[in-house]
């Protein structure tokens, strides 16, 4: 449990006025039902699958894996609701709203909890499950993602088969899950919004990540750009904050139980 100063803290700083970005992690859709990747739960990602599955490689050498893989996690996604993080998140993106004050939300997580709470300013970094687009970056068409559910998966249900997998329409290669892979960069497609993170991350006067483990590239840019310019940075983690550092501050609490709380010191609860 956090001290009531680590909290009051977190209180006084968001009270300073912004610019605000939130970062979250897998950690903040939990108590969705949605597991995380490298967590303590019992069906984290990454204890029962290799890392090598959420590459572009794997997914050329086997699409059919690859996209029974992820509509297996999109119906479980699907079936989710947003939690308490996410509504108190929406609370607090209008609090700044109603001051002025700037407030942006970069999410690591490709599931749909943020935008079915109500969250406007976000950037999805690593893409979103229900976004689909063609394989070939020279594809012209490959530019735009379209809805999966525009997709027609019945020959796939059917006979799951390199053969059977959706095909783009206007050249003919496979069709990809949206989503960014441990062997892609986040400029490799305008949709993860990169630009966005940049200028978020150049704006910042205060950072609160939630959920996650700091364990790929985007947080490890914010982390190291708030340590070398003393922003504070807290870490909502029931586990403790991943990181250590100048300005790190560690909230040992749940994501669902604590930002509620934090709305209603602010007034911000609606
Ligand atoms: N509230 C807040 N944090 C929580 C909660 C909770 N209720 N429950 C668990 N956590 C914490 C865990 O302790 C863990 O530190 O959330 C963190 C989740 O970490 P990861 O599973 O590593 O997820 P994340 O940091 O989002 O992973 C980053 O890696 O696997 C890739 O692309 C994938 O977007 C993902 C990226």
């Amino acid at each position: 449990m956090s001290s009531a100063g680590a909290i009051d803290q977190l209180v006084k700083a968001l009270q300073s006025g912004g610019p605000t970005l939130v970062l979250t992690g897998a950690g903040v859709s939990l108590a969705s039902g949605i597991p995380t990747f490298r967590g303590t739960d019992a069906g984290a990602v990454w204890a029962s699958n290799v890392m090598a599955r959420a590459t572009l490689q794997h997914f050329e050498r086997d699409p059919a894996d690859s996209w029974s893989w992820y509509r297996e996690r999109h119906a479980r996604v699907l079936a989710a609701q947003p939690n308490p993080a996410h509504r108190a998140l929406v609370d607090l993106e209008r609090w700044h709203a109603a001051r002025g004050a700037a407030f942006r939300l970069i999410t690591q997580n490709i599931d749909l909890l943020h935008e079915a709470a109500g969250t406007r300013a976000i950037v999805k970094v690593h893409g979103s499950i229900d976004r689909a687009r063609c394989v070939d970056a020279s594809c012209a068409a490959s530019d735009t993602t379209v809805p999966t559910a525009s997709l027609d998966f019945t020959a796939f249900d059917a006979r799951p088969d390199a053969a059977t997998v959706p095909r783009c329409a206007a050249c003919g290669a496979v069709m990809r899950p949206h989503v960014l892979w441990f062997d892609e960069d986040y400029g490799s497609h305008a949709d993860y919004g990169w630009p966005d993170v940049l200028e978020g991350c150049d704006a910042m006067r205060l950072v609160v990540a939630i959920g996650t483990s700091f364990s790929v590239g985007v947080t490890g840019l914010i982390a190291s750009e708030a340590g070398r310019r003393g922003i504070p940075l807290f870490v909502i983690d029931p586990q403790g904050a991943a990181i250590v550092g100048r300005g790190v501050v560690g909230l040992r609490e749940k994501a669902e139980e604590l930002l509620p709380r934090v709305c209603a010191a602010l007034g911000a609860a609606a």
